[in-house]
């Protein structure tokens, strides 16, 4: 039997991501091939920290309160990731940059999910940008890290048609429903050591 993968979890808010992972981790495709070792948000007020616990999952405060640099900061984030055994780590609505000595210490072994077709609407508001912008098509992007903000290979990207009357909740309320299930299928291709890397782009070799 292979050994399930550990992820951890990075989160600042409501964790509506980070519950689909673990959920799916429980009963669903990532069952037996991953397991959620940790989630660590860096605001001590978020839901995912409480959501987290519901399911029996350690949750650490790593607070940027007293901390000078990112630097810094990501240094305790890594010891705690560490400190669980955490192989891949899951940035699933975690709203600051991470530092290259992050990367470092997790060289492609770091993915985000962006609510937006990258490179369209970088940044933390991609549900509200495309609305305001009237785009027709828009959707949600899984792609590994690199040290600029949205912008590594990506891994997988799922699109959602904008209608006129659609306002930055309603069209957040369906993107969020690919997000849950884009996210845990690109962990699974993870999992399955079915991703390579070349420049710039992801091949996802045949199962
Ligand atoms: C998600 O829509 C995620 O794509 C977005 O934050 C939300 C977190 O929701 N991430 C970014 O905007 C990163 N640039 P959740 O806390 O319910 O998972």
């Amino acid at each position: 039997m292979v050994k399930p993968v550990h992820l951890g979890i990075l989160a600042s808010g409501s964790g509506s991501n980070a519950e689909a992972i673990i959920k799916s981790c429980e009963n669903g495709r990532l069952k037996g091939k991953t397991v959620v070792s940790v989630l660590i948000s860096d605001n001590p007020d978020a839901y995912c920290l409480e959501r987290a616990i519901m399911h029996n999952i350690p949750a650490i405060i790593c607070s940027r309160s007293g901390i000078n640099s990112r630097e810094e900061h990501d240094r305790n984030i890594v010891t705690e990731l560490k400190k669980w055994d955490v192989e891949l780590v899951v940035l699933a609505g975690y709203m600051r940059l991470i530092s290259s000595y992050f990367l470092q210490e997790f060289p492609h072994r770091v993915i985000n999910i962006h609510p937006a077709l990258l490179p369209s609407f970088r940044g933390m508001h991609g549900y509200k940008d495309a609305v305001e912008y009237g785009v027709k098509i828009t959707g949600i992007t899984v792609h590994f890290v690199d040290d600029q903000m949205d912008h590594g290979p990506i891994i997988l990207q799922k699109s959602l048609e904008v209608v006129f009357e659609d306002t930055e909740e309603t069209l957040k309320e369906r993107g969020l429903k690919l997000e849950h299930e884009a996210f845990p299928e690109a962990i699974e291709l993870y999992c399955e050591d079915r991703l390579e890397i070349i420049g710039r782009k992801v091949k996802i070799k045949p199962n």
